[in-house]
């Protein structure tokens, strides 16, 4: 009898900014892993699509060369722009792909304006879309990253959640439980996969950095470096922290223009370390050593309740609210920085639990449900 050949499983893998690369990695490897050791049922091909959101060297390229990510299959360019010109540019460059690929699953990750553009493009032209780190919500429209969450799972046909207030989140919406599967935190796959990695990055020796005796600062959210008052309040609480203990504060685009635009005079020397922005294995041991880290970023809020380093999120509120309910973070704001930095200073220290299958295997986890769907 004539044996059938399955057709393969066809991926088209989304990436377009810093914060995707380390959500997509795990799944190639889990898809690597899969083909080499496949003794039945379907291939795997997937397509990685760089959307070109971010493009600068240290914003990207740093990010394939430390995740051992293959050189994308294509790379739309968008580039910078408001969000309509990135969103939009991001939508025209995308629909010639999908309709060339016909991928089984369109996979997007997070909540930049990559991940909703592609969902949009895919979902009119009916491929199915799997979202992962479904169901984050901040109930905060002012930021552009909650719009994006929110349409992205109206039309998603797979959410895979990382925690469980993700899954009542999306229930509360009226998204049918059939299409929720709380999977846990992919960006864990990464920090396990590399940690040993970090463990040898030169940045320590390079800055004179001790274990536990320093603070990793990173700011870059528009509600907390677009104002002038604002990021020089900010400033101004980092120059006195800097007095009493270093702060290794690697610099985001969009806030070193900022920095510049104000002519906020943060320098470098007298206790902080202005750097550029960082690659991945830097970030990683800079989080598990930090004394505590402050930061408006959504990743490092889950990479140090991991690590259970003590964290402060500069914002009103968070999609995260795991890291706080169970793990090290804490809310603060500009006028409450300093008296929230004495706190820490003081060894008023969370303990910390790390939250249900954020276990590294997130991936696998993933791979196993776009077979079977
Ligand atoms: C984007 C994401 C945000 C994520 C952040 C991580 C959206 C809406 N926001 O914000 O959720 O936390 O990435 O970095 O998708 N720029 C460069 N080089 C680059 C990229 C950007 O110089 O490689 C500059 C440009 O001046 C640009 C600005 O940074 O205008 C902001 O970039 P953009 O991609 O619009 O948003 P982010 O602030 O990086």
């Amino acid at each position: 009898m004539k044996k059938t050949i399955d057709p393969p499983l066809r991926l088209l893998l989304v990436a377009g900014a810093r914060p995707n690369f380390m959500k997509i990695a795990p799944l190639i490897n889990s898809i690597d892993k899969a083909n080499r050791e496949r003794e039945a049922g379907r291939r795997i091909d997937y397509r990685l699509i760089h959307t070109g959101q971010h493009y600068d060297v240290n914003m990207s390229r740093v990010f394939f060369r430390e995740l051992r990510l293959p050189r994308p299959h294509a790379n739309l360019g968008v580039g910078s722009g408001s969000h309509a010109v990135q969103t939009a540019g991001i939508m025209c460059a995308f629909e010639p792909v999908c309709l060339r690929e016909k991928p089984d699953w369109v996979v997007v990750v997070g909540d930049v304006n990559s991940t909703l553009a592609c969902t949009i493009v895919a979902s009119k032209l009916r491929f199915k879309v799997a979202h992962i780190e479904a169901g984050l919500r901040s109930f905060d429209r002012s930021m552009p990253e909650e719009i994006n969450r929110v349409v992205t799972d109206r039309l998603a046909d797979l959410l895979l959640t990382p925690s469980s207030d993700a899954n009542a989140n999306l229930l509360r919406e009226g998204v049918p439980r059939s299409k929720i599967r709380l999977v846990g935190n992919i960006m864990i796959d990464s920090l396990v996969n590399h940690a040993p990695l970090a463990a040898r990055s030169r940045l320590p020796r390079r800055l004179g950095l001790k274990r536990k005796e320093f603070v990793y600062v990173t700011l870059h959210r528009p509600a907390n470096v677009d104002d002038e008052q604002t990021l020089r309040s900010i400033a101004g609480e980092l120059s006195r922290l800097a007095t009493r203990c270093p702060v290794v504060f690697p610099i985001h685009p969009r806030t070193r223009k900022m920095l510049q635009r104000y002519r906020i005079d943060l320098k470098s020397g007298q206790g902080v370390f202005l750097l550029d922005p960082i690659g991945y294995l830097d970030s990683l041991w800079l989080t598990q050593n930090a004394s505590f880290i402050l930061t408006d970023s959504g990743g490092l809020q889950e990479e140090s309740t991991y690590f259970r380093t003590p964290c402060l999120t500069l914002r009103p509120n968070t999609e995260r609210p795991i890291t706080i309910k169970l793990g090290t973070n804490k809310l603060t704001s500009p006028a409450s920085l300093g008296a929230d930095i004495e706190a820490i200073l003081r060894g008023h220290r969370p303990d910390g639990k790390i939250p249900r299958y954020w276990d590294g295997r997130t991936a696998d986890r993933i791979l196993e449900l776009l077979r079977g769907g």
